[in-house]
């Protein structure tokens, strides 16, 4: 459904991704690991079409997205969420969701919003009130919801579980599972790589603008490299002894 071949992006003079290729299939869910500055973001806004890639190809069924503009690549039915969730705060719940199916023609059906809803009935409770009231966690969840209101057959999301408590990243997680089994085909970035690992078939890792391993979630959770840089694993704190 989605490949990414030989991406290159600069920001000026400086290169971020040299060369990444990767493929997601219809109905996988695949996660991209990196640590800080690692890329992952720049990837995930590169299929979007907010930033030029320098040169590579990005195919979606086939289709150029790299010569897009954001809205054509939302049309074709590839949405985002972001990192760091950017809703928009002085609109509503519902306001916001209703952008998200900016690329419609003709009013919005209820049966989009009563989706969004039934995953998340906190939104529900909440449609009238300001988006910058939000708590983090809500926050996340009206990210998630705005870039689902596009019906999106690629859901994009970066860093979901950016600052929120372990119970609740542990339900976001659920619920990015049931979208995914309703099938829409994810891809996950994430520094919470063991939480992400568990719950994708299939992961890349980045390192500093390269794909340095790839392979099926359970290898890469017993992978030794990924063990010591990305799952800060319990046998590496065991190992340096008592803090
Ligand atoms: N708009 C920009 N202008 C200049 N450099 C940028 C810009 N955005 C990202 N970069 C640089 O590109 C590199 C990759 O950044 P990116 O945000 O893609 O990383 P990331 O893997 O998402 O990191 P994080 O986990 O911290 O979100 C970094 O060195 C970053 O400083
Ligand atoms: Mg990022």
């Amino acid at each position: 459904m989605l490949e990414v071949k030989d991406l290159k992006v600069s920001y000026g003079g400086v290169e971020a991704l040299h060369g990444i290729s990767l493929k997601v299939e219809e109905g996988e869910l695949v996660t991209i690991l990196g640590a800080n500055g690692a890329g992952k973001t720049t990837a995930l806004m590169a299929v979007s079409g907010l930033v030029r890639p320098k040169s590579g190809e990005i195919l979606f069924n086939g289709e150029r997205l790299d010569t897009l503009k954001s809205h054509e690549v939302v049309a074709r039915g590839v949405t985002q969420a972001p990192e760091g969730r950017r809703v928009f705060g002085p609109m509503t719940v519902e306001e916001n969701l209703r952008l998200g199916a900016f690329t419609r023609k003709g009013p919005v059906p209820p049966r989009l919003m009563q989706r969004v809803f039934g995953l998340f009935p906190r939104l529900e409770e909440r449609r009238g009130q300001m988006a910058g009231t939000l708590s983090g966690g809500e926050q996340q969840m009206l990210a998630i919801g705005r870039a689902l209101m596009a019906e999106p057959k690629l859901l994009l999301l970066d860093e979901p579980s950016l600052g929120l408590a372990p119970l609740l990243v542990k339900s976001i997680f659920e619920t990015v599972k049931n979208i995914n089994s309703s099938g829409v085909t994810v891809v996950l970035v994430e520094q919470n790589a063991r939480a992400a690992l568990k719950l994708a078939g299939r992961g890349y890792v980045l390192d500093v603008g390269r794909i340095v391993l790839e392979d099926l979630s359970v290898n890469l959770l017993n992978n030794p490299l990924v063990k010591d840089a990305y799952l800060g694993s319990a046998e590496a704190r065991a190992k340096s002894g008592p803090a």
